[in-house]
């Protein structure tokens, strides 16, 4: 298994202002929020998400009143979300608590989560099995007995690979964002830019790399890390393309 990896862009602030644009284009703003809120009423809080980022599930979860911690390695995703808390309401400020930190080593001490939560894509961030081991295991202390992890992991054989394409925009967008994903020796790396539709020359460029995990092989590091799959409700909205995964702690 290689152990090389690749960055990622999201501890540039530009590409921090810039994210719930590119997800929002690329039909994946709210991805996982159904089936995050559905965790969170069957499983309640304290609620930990790996990965927050700008809080695209964190802010709506405060909303309808749960408690949240959400961790980042990413100080300026960090900083979108607490621009967005100043302008939030103060009952759900106080249910939200951030933390800079690693997935892999979360300086957290509160161990009584009941859900945890890498919806998205954050678990894919991570590029070989000995992180991935130490993150779950990291997770495995956090987690309250009676908890959930709920994980999600794309199927790496559905990744498409294409060059270049334009995501159809809205008259009052200001920004064209342009994707290109493909395969590189082990990763599946998307490109994007970002480019202005007054200034044609104002373009940025940015990317993200995931390392999707085979099904049987993602449930092997579930179990060398002490935790159990259970059977996944009927009623848990799924997405397209992807497994899902809800553990407990084993007995
Ligand atoms: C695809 S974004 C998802 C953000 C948010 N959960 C959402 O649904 O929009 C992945 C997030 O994981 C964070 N991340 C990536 N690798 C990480 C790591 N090793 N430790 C902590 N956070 C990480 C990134 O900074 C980014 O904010």
């Amino acid at each position: 298994m290689s152990t090389q990896s690749f960055e990622n862009s999201y501890k540039n602030l530009l590409f921090a202002q810039f994210y719930e644009f590119i997800v929002e284009k690329l039909g994946i703003g709210s991805i996982d929020l159904q089936s995050v809120k559905f965790c969170a009423k069957n499983f309640g809080d304290p609620i930990l998400e790996i990965g927050c980022g700008t809080g695209l599930k964190i802010l709506p979860l405060a909303e309808m009143g749960y408690s949240t911690v959400g961790l980042d390695n990413s100080p300026q995703m960090l900083s979108i979300l607490q621009q967005k808390l100043e302008k939030s309401e103060r009952r759900v400020k106080e249910r939200v608590h951030t933390i800079v930190g690693e997935m892999t080593a979360p300086p957290i001490e509160q161990n009584n989560f009941r859900l945890i939560v890498f919806a998205s894509s954050q678990f894919l961030h991570l590029s070989n099995d000995e992180q991935r081991l130490i993150c779950l295991k990291s997770i495995y202390r956090l987690l309250a007995d009676n908890g959930v992890v709920y994980i999600v992991n794309s199927k790496q054989e559905d990744k498409p690979e294409y060059d270049w394409i334009e995501q159809p925009v809205e008259p009052d967008d200001e920004w064209v964002l342009q994707v290109r994903r493909k395969w590189n020796s082990v990763a599946y790396q998307e490109d994007f830019k970002i480019i202005s539709k007054i200034h044609k020359q104002q373009e940025y460029s940015f990317c993200w790399h995931l390392y999707p995990v085979k099904d049987t092989h993602m449930r092997n590091l579930i179990e060398q890390a002490n935790l159990q799959c259970i059977s996944l409700p009927s009623d848990l909205p799924t997405r397209p393309n992807s497994n899902i995964y809800l553990c407990k702690k084993s007995v």
